[in-house]
């Protein structure tokens, strides 16, 4: 069985068939989902959806990018929802430079405060981290991330930036981009990184794979990324698999 760390099936891009994929994947091979929040409305969704099905969890947290969103009032809601025994990490919590909104500074505030509040429930974080290495670093550290441990989702640094994540005992998370010709950095960095301490990951409905790049995401993508993996570190899919799963339970406390 496959364990996908991190899909966004609150997407309104899974509007028309949403349940009936979601149902189906547990008998193709896709044992357990995290749904992964990024805006208020998209985590009271992963609330929803993690009620609904016995495969599904979630992880509630604002996207770096949806920050401006943010107050002390819905925060204290975000905390609430947070305490659902289905909520398995803060997430997808961090710093995205890419896009110039928000600004930086409230972009930081909300990543601290979101990591502190992983600290108090006791919880992992889910990690987004774009054109951003350097900061994202520093809070970590300055926060003491690694007493929380999680996973730097859809990584995209190099292998030394990945060594420094590993360091504070993080796992991360390999998605569609490794199938992808012009990957070559981050072929790199799978070949450096332990096989135990990664985690697979499609970041639906955005980043399919090839043989399906461009198109709408789904779990069942998938096989694509872990045969890849599996070429890169020779081993068997069925490997890969088993490996990557047993990965996943360690940093998501599944009931
Ligand atoms: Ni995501």
């Amino acid at each position: 069985m496959i364990y996908e760390t991190h899909a966004h099936y609150d997407d309104e891009a899974f509007a028309e068939d949403r349940e009936v994929l979601l149902a189906g994947l547990p008998e193709k091979g896709i044992g357990r989902v995290v749904n992964i929040g990024a805006s208020l409305t998209s985590c009271e969704t992963t609330l929803k959806l993690m009620e609904k099905y016995p495969h599904v969890y979630g992880a509630i947290g604002i996207h770096p990018s949806e920050t401006a969103e943010l107050n002390e009032e819905n925060f204290a809601r975000l905390k609430i929802w947070c305490m659902h025994e289905k909520c398995v990490a803060v997430g997808e919590i961090g710093l995205d430079y890419h896009w110039p909104e928000p600004e930086r500074a409230i972009q930081k505030k909300w990543f601290i405060r979101q990591l502190e509040l992983a600290r108090e429930l006791k919880l992992p974080v889910v990690i987004h981290s774009r054109d951003a290495a350097k900061d994202t670093v520093d809070i970590m550290r300055e926060q003491h991330a690694e007493e929380l441990g999680g996973i730097i989702h859809c990584f995209s640094y190099t292998k030394e930036t990945a060594e420094v994540f590993l360091d504070m005992g993080f796992y991360i998370g390999i998605g569609g981009v490794i199938t992808f010709k012009n990957a070559k950095k981050l072929k790199e960095a799978v070949e450096f990184i332990p096989l135990e301490k990664i985690v697979v990951e499609t970041d639906s409905p955005y980043l399919a794979p090839e043989p399906n790049r461009g198109k709408r995401n789904n779990s069942l993508n998938l096989p694509y990324i872990i045969d890849e993996i599996a070429a890169i570190k020779q081993v068997t899919r069925e490997e890969v698999e088993k490996i990557t799963w047993e990965n996943a339970e360690k940093i998501y406390d599944c009931v």
